[in-house]
């Protein structure tokens, strides 16, 4: 199977097994926008609750506020968002089909990149055990002319991105022969400024000053209540603010199913310092997320960081972390170290003083802020794309398994009794009573046996127990490892401690 065939078999699983819907679906779908299912969003609280606790557990100096959606509109002038939230557009007169100017030409660098990875393959197939890649790449003249297209393109985007110069946009679309994928021509209109606020109104005059946005980033959110939680928390600097919340994006290109939505949630936290040590916060918050990443076993090769060469107005310093998602790797989580750009920007606009007296240096000072932003939905696809496994188990028969990471799991445990007669169903409730206090449980007493473990492997359950005619007996029942589907016969009043030792959170927790 393809990349792209196996993402488009996931998309159907989750929708299968109440992981994913797409929102409306009776009224045939609204685009970009997704509904969770009662698996997703048992799976998306558990992934919230793993950064949540990680984020304000693990650090005494970092608490949690829940801010609103709407707020006063000055905000979004203090933040630049009115101004530059902006990305930019073409259409093509054919299809009449709207575009990201900027996709367009990142889609056709990641072509030739891929072109580039497929002679390096080549070559490692030629070469076998002797092959030197990198030498590969520096002599290869397939590679060599493709670099220098790259190159060529790449620089000219860079510039253009940097002046902001969308005529130039343009012309690289036109000079690299980029086509609409469906009416296949390039009869393209200029490329134009799109902003990506969604705005409302706060009450029915219809009056222009009534205009409020649904926030694009919840971070605003903390930045607004800086003042509120240094002060009531009584917080010294250093110190960060965490919040997870809903966020809104008119995105122009909304594809990739929950990789970008127009509606989604995003996990942020702002950490506030004293200006001239935010690069040493930076390098350790880098350090810190990417090992939460890590912590969930799902393949240190499979994150990378990607350095920003081009930094946006307000910030020092900016990486993404990146996830190899099956359409290659792209950005999971931005770390970004702001500058005093937002709480100097509110200060001005509010009035308000919004500085920090450090009692040590008798000194006021705007502080400096280092941000984590995640998006909790392009996290649950990392997670989601990366458990989904087709496995041969003999027999020439496959099972379908989503290896969550078990204390993210959605459920994590199944009560199956053998038979649905001869007391095994009252003898199983008795289980359930004894796991339901601590763990997420499905009882199940329809269909075989195999066919009961093949749905609880679809939708990513650590254990299935097995209530038997020997649990009768003897108070012992069949206890079935996900991944390795192994067999266990054990006391039913051992059953708690052999389910948390492996999926409770706290075997994350202390690995960070
Ligand atoms: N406060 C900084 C900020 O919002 P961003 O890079 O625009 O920075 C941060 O967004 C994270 O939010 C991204 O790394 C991504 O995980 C998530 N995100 C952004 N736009 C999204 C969208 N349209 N759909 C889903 N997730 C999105």
């Amino acid at each position: 199977m393809t990349q792209d065939e196996l993402f488009k078999v996931l998309v159907a699983h989750c929708k299968e097994y109440g992981f994913i819907f797409p929102s409306s679906e009776i009224y045939d779908g609204l685009s970009a926008v997704y509904d969770y299912g009662q698996m997703g969003v048992e799976l998306k609280n558990n992934i919230k609750s793993y950064w949540w606790q990680a984020m304000t557990r693990l650090n005494e100096n970092i608490v949690g506020i829940d801010s609103c959606v709407f707020m006063h509109p000055k905000t979004w002038v203090a933040s630049g968002h009115v101004a530059a939230f902006n990305d930019p557009l073409i259409d093509n007169k054919d299809s009449k089909k709207r575009y990201r100017a900027d996709v367009l030409i990142e889609d056709y660098l990641g072509k030739i990149e891929e072109k580039m990875n497929k002679e390096v393959e080549k070559g490692r197939k030629r070469f076998g055990e002797a092959f030197d890649e990198a030498k590969f790449r520096e002599t290869n003249p397939n590679i060599l002319r493709e670099k220098a297209k790259y190159d060529e393109v790449h620089n000219r985007y860079v510039a253009a991105e940097e002046a902001n110069d969308l005529k130039e946009y343009k012309q690289i679309i036109l000079d690299c022969g980029i086509v609409d994928p469906i009416s296949g021509t390039a009869n393209w209109t200029d490329v134009r400024q799109f902003n990506l606020m969604f705005s409302t109104q706060i009450s029915n005059t219809g009056a222009d000053d009534d205009k409020i946005y649904l926030r694009p980033e919840t971070a605003q959110g903390i930045f607004i209540n800086y003042l509120n939680v240094q002060k009531t928390g009584r917080m010294k600097i250093p110190f960060g603010i965490a919040q997870i919340g809903k966020a809104f994006r008119n995105e122009i290109v909304a594809r990739q199913f929950i990789f970008r939505m127009r509606e989604f949630e995003q996990m942020e936290m702002e950490f506030f310092c004293k200006p001239g040590t935010e690069m040493e916060w930076f390098a350790k918050w880098k350090e810190n997320r990417m090992k939460w990443h890590r912590s969930l076993g799902m393949g240190d090769d499979n994150y990378r960081f990607h350095d920003h060469e081009k930094l946006a107005h307000y910030a020092n310093a900016a990486t993404d972390i990146e996830f190899h998602f099956p359409f290659g790797f792209k950005e999971l989580e931005g770390i970004h170290s702001r500058t005093d750009f937002d709480l100097g920007n509110h200060q001005k606009l509010s009035g308000r003083k919004i500085q920090y007296f450090d009692p040590e240096t008798n000194e006021s000072y705007v502080p400096y802020c280092v941000e984590t932003s995640i998006g909790v939905d392009r996290m649950v696809l990392a997670v989601l794309s990366h458990s989904y496994k087709v496995e041969e188990v003999g027999n020439g028969e496959t099972r379908v398994v989503l290896a969550i990471p078990a204390p993210i799991a959605p459920v994590k445990v199944a009560v199956l009794p053998l038979v649905r007669k001869d007391g095994l169903p009252e003898l199983a409730q008795k289980v359930v009573d004894e796991v339901k206090f601590d763990f997420t449980y499905q009882y199940d007493e329809k269909d075989a046996i195999g066919r009961r473990y093949r749905r609880q492997d679809a939708i990513g359950t650590p254990f299935c127990v097995t209530v038997d005619y020997d649990s009768l007996k003897d108070n012992t029942v069949t206890i079935r490892e996900r991944d390795s589907m192994t067999q266990e016969r054990v006391p039913i009043s051992e059953l708690r401690s052999i389910i948390d030792k492996k999926v409770n959170m706290s075997n994350l927790l202390r690995q960070l």
